[in-house]
This record gives C-alpha cells, sequence and structure tokens, in this order.
C-alpha cells in the first residue's frame, strides 16, 4: 500500500506513529481532550490553509497550553499533515 505519511494526507496510522493515540486515544490521559473534541475544534481550519499554518506554529511552540513535548518535538510537515488531518475530521 501506498503511505502518505511524509505528505499532507495523514491518518489515523500517523496518530499512532507519533504516540499521540498514548494521550488522546482512549482511554484518555490526563487533560487529553479526544480526537473527536479536535476535530470539532479544528474544523473551523478546514480549506483555509492560512489559518492553519499560523495554528502549525502556534502549537509547535506549546501554546497556549502547557508545553507538551510530543507536539514540539513534531516537525513542521508531520504537525501540518496531523492537524490538517484533525481539521478534516480525524478519521
Ligand atoms: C503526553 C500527552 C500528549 C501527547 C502524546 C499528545 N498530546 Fe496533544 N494534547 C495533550 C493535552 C494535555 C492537550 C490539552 C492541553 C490544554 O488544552 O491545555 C493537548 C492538546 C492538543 C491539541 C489542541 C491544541 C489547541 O490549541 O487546543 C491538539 C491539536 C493536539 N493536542 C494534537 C496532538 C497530536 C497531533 C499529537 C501527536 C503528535 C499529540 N497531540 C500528542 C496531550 C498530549
Amino acid at each position: 500500500m501506498l503511505s502518505f505519511t511524509s505528505s499532507i494526507f495523514a491518518n489515523s496510522q500517523l496518530a499512532v506513529d507519533h504516540g499521540c493515540i498514548n494521550c488522546h486515544g482512549i482511554p484518555l490521559r490526563g487533560e487529553a481532550p479526544s480526537f473527536e473534541r479536535l476535530a470539532e475544534k479544528l474544523g473551523k481550519f478546514k480549506g483555509d490553509e492560512t489559518a492553519l499554518t499560523k495554528f502549525v506554529a502556534k502549537y509547535r511552540m506549546g501554546e497556549p497550553f502547557e508545553h507538551i513535548a510530543a507536539h514540539e518535538r513534531l516537525s513542521p510537515e508531520a504537525a501540518t499533515a496531523l492537524l490538517n488531518w484533525l481539521a478534516e475530521g480525524g478519521k
């Protein structure tokens, strides 16, 4: 099968590969919102590349919340792919 992990077409496998699922999967860890909630929140960036790009930058700096290593160590490409995946519904 083709792998799109380095492209903007991320999928849930990318979330597994980057350990996102350890906090945002079931059971949720600590204060982490579920993927459904994140998808709901990021849905507003769907189709708005400029807004998403701005959010990716903020997200990678660990703002506005506490610093989370799993967020900050993402490459810009991986962060964009993952956040775009969530904006598209996180399925
Ligand atoms: C160690 C646990 C942990 C891991 C691993 C983790 N997160 Fe998070 N994430 C959190 C927590 C906790 C919050 C909520 C922080 C807050 O709202 O104060 C959060 C918030 C978010 C948000 C919301 C940002 C916002 O502005 O509301 C997104 C999007 C997100 N995570 C995506 C991811 C992705 C993608 C991955 C995989 C690379 C990931 N997270 C890995 C704990 C984690």
